[in-house]
């Protein structure tokens, strides 16, 4: 099943924050539409967000051509940490020279391309583990990396399908991945229906795990990759990398080239979303902090490229620690 895909034109796409409770799709028919769905994170994840791009672009071109570049502006900046959003939007936007058609078929592709670059990127990072490990393998993976964060494969959880596919998965550590529980709610629903053993820890238990030995090596998605190789995602990866790195366990990153921002020189740089506090002020709808109290809720981190082993794409794997740069 897809997460996102288009249908009879519409976009159709799985509302991520109805799991693990309800598989419920939602249908897109307007730019409008589509923004408030990637800012609730109805649709989320890098991937799936550039072909949300993509094919946001695709309705904007079929719509009221006066209201074109405040769409297509407005669809670019809908998440400012995820590169992948404004990518989809101005990879298919550059064929509007050749009509609507034209940015449908470039959207289409990206949208198509998206399962095979994380199969080539998760048989890359699963060689390299295969390697590097002996016998099973162990992961500790954070937030959701998986085909919900993409079309239908995943990028870390790519990694762990083609490990598990093989034979040598042995268990994957998920971290619940506050304030929103992507690895709790939709990481942990993935690998269930995948079969694959997987326990969810508290985020704060994440660099425990690794001090214990529990995990043979850390697995994470990526938002924007820097071209020194520092790696923006979700809050609460680069705790995690910083407890691998004194615990001498690797850390891979997952993500297509995509997610590589060359015109960024470093992870400083990027834009850090931050997201309405009442996320972090209330649990389920109610309030479990004092009223008054303020809260910063920033969505996104920066792990910095001399804690990151190694990135695997669909083209090459690269190591940051040892100096190497992905742009
Ligand atoms: O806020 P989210 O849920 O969109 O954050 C997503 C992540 O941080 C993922 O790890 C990242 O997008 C990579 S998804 C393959």
């Amino acid at each position: 099943m897809r997460s996102i895909d288009w249908r009879d034109g519409h976009i159709v796409a799985i509302d991520q924050t109805r799991l693990p409770g309800g598989l419920v799709e939602i249908v897109i028919d307007s730019v409008e539409e589509l923004v408030i769905a990637i800012q609730r994170l109805a649709i989320r994840g890098a991937p799936a967000l550039g072909v949300a791009g993509a094919l946001g672009a695709a309705l904007a071109v079929r719509a009221d051509p006066s209201r074109l570049d405040h769409d297509l502006a407005t669809l670019r900046a809908a998440r400012p940490t995820a590169v992948n959003l404004a990518w989809g939007v101005d990879r298919a936007i550059a064929r509007l020279g050749d009509g609507p058609d034209a940015v449908l078929a470039e959207a289409l592709d990206v949208l198509a391309e998206d399962t095979e670059f994380n199969q080539a990127l998760g048989l890359r990072g699963a060689d390299w583990l295969a390697e590097l490990v002996d016998g099973p393998v162990s992961v500790q993976t954070h937030c959701n990396a998986g085909g919900l964060a993409c079309v239908e494969w995943g990028t870390a959880l790519g990694v762990v399908r083609s490990l598990h596919d093989r034979g040598r998965l042995r268990h994957v550590y998920v971290d619940e991945t506050r304030p929103l529980l992507q690895g709790a709610r939709l990481t942990a629903w993935e690998l269930a229906h995948l079969g694959v053993p997987h326990t969810v820890v508290a985020d704060s238990a994440g660099p425990t795990v690794l001090a214990r030995g529990l995990a043979d090596a850390v697995v994470v998605g990526a938002d924007r990759i820097a071209a020194n190789g520092d790696v923006v995602n979700k809050i609460g990866t680069y705790p995690l990398a910083l407890a691998a790195a004194r615990a001498g366990v690797p850390f891979l990153v997952a993500a297509p080239e995509s997610t590589i921002d060359a015109t960024i020189p470093s992870g400083d740089q990027v834009e850090i979303e931050v997201r309405d506090g009442a996320e972090l002020l209330s649990f389920c709808g109610v309030r479990t902090t004092p009223s008054g109290t303020q809260a910063l809720n920033l969505a996104f981190d920066v792990t910095p490229a001399d804690l990151v082993s190694a990135i695997v794409t669909e083209n090459r794997l690269i190591q940051p620690a040892r100096g190497e740069r992905p742009a």
